[in-house]
């Protein structure tokens, strides 16, 4: 059985995260959706927050899970049984920084594949920083973000608030 990871900081989950868990739940028979708590890394949303926006809009997919986890991806996916990463790539810019990634993961353990999936190219411009910019300068965020999530990241950085 394929048990497949899906990690990230989902902060917040977008649309374009979306598109990929849909599209691997397709592919794979069991995938875990794992957030990263990464100190290094300021959040918007705790990492309560962004699990439970995640659980609101997987709910639909029996075969899709959420978890967190914090240190290497790898060894989390190692303590999970998972064979393999899944990461979506937008442009090719993100394709460097994914490819170094993806071959220390290898190094680390050569039995664990990243695969990479072609985000749908209406949301390969999305990123969770670009969702929140737009929202705290009152710019529509209705096409970029899950309706569960539009309140949430409306309350949290909305124009409204300033
Ligand atoms: N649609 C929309 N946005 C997407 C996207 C998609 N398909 N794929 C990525 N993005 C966005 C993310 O929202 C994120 O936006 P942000 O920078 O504004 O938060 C940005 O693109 C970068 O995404 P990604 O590279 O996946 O970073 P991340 O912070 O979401 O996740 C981890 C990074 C968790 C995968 C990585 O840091 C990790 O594995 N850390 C654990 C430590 C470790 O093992 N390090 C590796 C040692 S080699």
């Amino acid at each position: 059985m394929s048990k497949v990871i899906y990690p990230g900081s989902f902060d917040p989950v977008t649309n374009g995260h979306l598109d990929i868990i849909d599209r691997a739940s397709k592919v794979f028979e069991h995938l875990i959706v794992a957030v990263l708590e990464n100190p290094r890394k300021q959040a918007s949303f705790s990492l309560e927050e962004r699990v439970d926006m995640l659980n609101s809009i997987v709910f639909p997919y029996t075969n899709v899970e959420v978890d967190c986890f914090r240190g290497l991806l790898i060894e989390y996916a190692q303590k999970r049984g998972a064979n393999i990463i899944i990461k979506g790539l937008r442009a090719v810019s993100d394709f460097e920084f994914e490819f170094q990634m993806a071959l220390a993961n290898r190094k680390l353990n050569c039995n664990i594949e990243t695969m990479f999936m072609m985000t749908n190219n209406m949301y390969s411009f999305i990123s969770s920083s670009i969702v929140k910019e737009v929202a705290s300068f009152g710019g529509d965020i209705r096409d970029m973000v899950p309706p569960q999530v539009y309140s949430k990241v409306m309350d949290k950085v909305g124009a409204s608030r300033y």
